[in-house]
């Protein structure tokens, strides 16, 4: 992925700056109203009881703050809180030794739990299910498994892509929440916030330029306001307005609903190539070399989101309204291809 993109949801180095800017508490999140009522009654229930949270899985496009909701979560329970990814737990060993590590009511917080290996999840399965780890000692015919009791902790897992979560692993999750796309209302009130953090003047009609631009997401949120401050600053009087906004955005081409190059590349090589499609997403991938990856994590999301593009058995469709907005003369095909969703 390329990094410098400035409307890339996924994280970079750059969120060290933005950690300071995040909600430490549940009453300090914007937006997500029912999933916030949802992990409200889950707190409240599991501290009435007094037992550990159940395991919780955040699913959903980068950057709309399921790594945020986790930590809010240990803040909450006043729980420690261990935070691991998917690719970095690479044998069992290791989550064995994660495992013994922790203290009841802990939060094992795992990123990209999709990525999990075959053998992690193993150990996994019966460590969530009945707070056991089994493990075999010695070799051959005289090796046996032992039974270890583990404390009562929660497993808070995060995932960009909940279709390549294995079934078992997604049935030992007691609450499975999808994190949805900003209203603009939200993403307002998260650029408000985070600008009268950092200091920055803003009018009403600046914010709400850079909201309507931000693809739903607080991370392109706060990315956007730190590039506009940054021209606000350099290129008028460090206010920032609607007009600087403006600018500042038109400079980063990313248009009135946040798309950006990519995004266009993408409708561009399904239009004008393919004739508006169906054309498969490692074709189009290729075409503006790209990794599918991206393209389905980040790029793809949104645009159907827009309702800009449609997934049928045969590849992605470009629709009318995508056309509409790149302003290119829509053609009525004798038979549109059957969207799935
Ligand atoms: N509801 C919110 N209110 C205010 N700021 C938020 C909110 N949600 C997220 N943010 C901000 O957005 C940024 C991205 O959030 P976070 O890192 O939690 O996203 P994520 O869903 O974990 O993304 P990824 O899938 O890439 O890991 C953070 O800097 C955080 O401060
Ligand atoms: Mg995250």
């Amino acid at each position: 992925m390329d990094n410098q993109r400035i409307s890339n949801p996924e994280n970079t180095s750059e969120d060290q700056y933005g950690n300071g800017l995040r909600p430490r508490m549940l009453g300090e999140v914007i937006g997500q109203n029912q999933l916030r009522e949802n992990l409200g009654i889950l707190i409240q229930a599991a501290e009435q009881r007094e037992e550990a949270l159940d395991h919780v899985l955040f699913y959903g496009p980068p950057g709309l703050g399921k790594t945020t909701l986790a930590h809010v979560l240990a803040n909450e329970i006043h729980a420690n809180i261990r935070v691991t990814a998917g690719p970095a737990i690479e044998r069992a060993g290791d989550l064995a030794a994660i495992l013994t590590n922790l203290n009841g009511h802990d939060i094992l917080f795992i990123d990209e739990i999709h990525r999990l290996g075959k053998a992690v999840e193993e150990v996994l399965y019966p460590a969530m299910e009945d707070y056991a780890l089994d493990i075999v000692i010695g070799k051959g015919p005289s090796a046996r498994s032992i039974r270890l009791k583990l404390p009562h902790f929660t497993v808070v897992g995060a995932t960009t892509r909940l279709a390549l979560l294995s079934a078992p692993l997604r049935a030992r999750f007691g609450a499975v929440y999808r994190v949805d796309y900003y209203d603009q209302e939200a993403l307002k009130q998260i650029i408000k916030r985070a600008a009268d953090i950092v200091g920055v003047t803003t009018d009403e009609d600046g914010v709400a330029e850079i909201a309507r631009r931000s693809r739903g997401t607080p991370r392109v949120a706060l990315r956007l306001l730190r590039r506009v401050r940054d021209f606000a600053e350099v290129r008028a009087d460090g206010h920032l307005t609607r007009d600087v906004a403006l600018e500042a955005l038109n400079l980063m081409s990313i248009d009135s609903l946040g798309l950006d190059d990519i995004d266009r590349m993408v409708l561009l090589t399904i239009i004008q190539k393919y004739n508006g499609g169906p054309v498969g997403l490692s074709t189009i991938a290729a075409s503006i070399s790209e990794e599918a990856d991206t393209i389905m994590d980040v790029v793809e999301p949104y645009l159907m989101q827009l309702g800009f593009l449609g997934r049928t058995a045969q590849g992605r469709v470009a629709t009318r309204k995508a056309y509409d907005h790149l302003k290119i003369p829509y053609q009525e095909k004798p038979s549109q291809p059957k969207l799935i969703e």
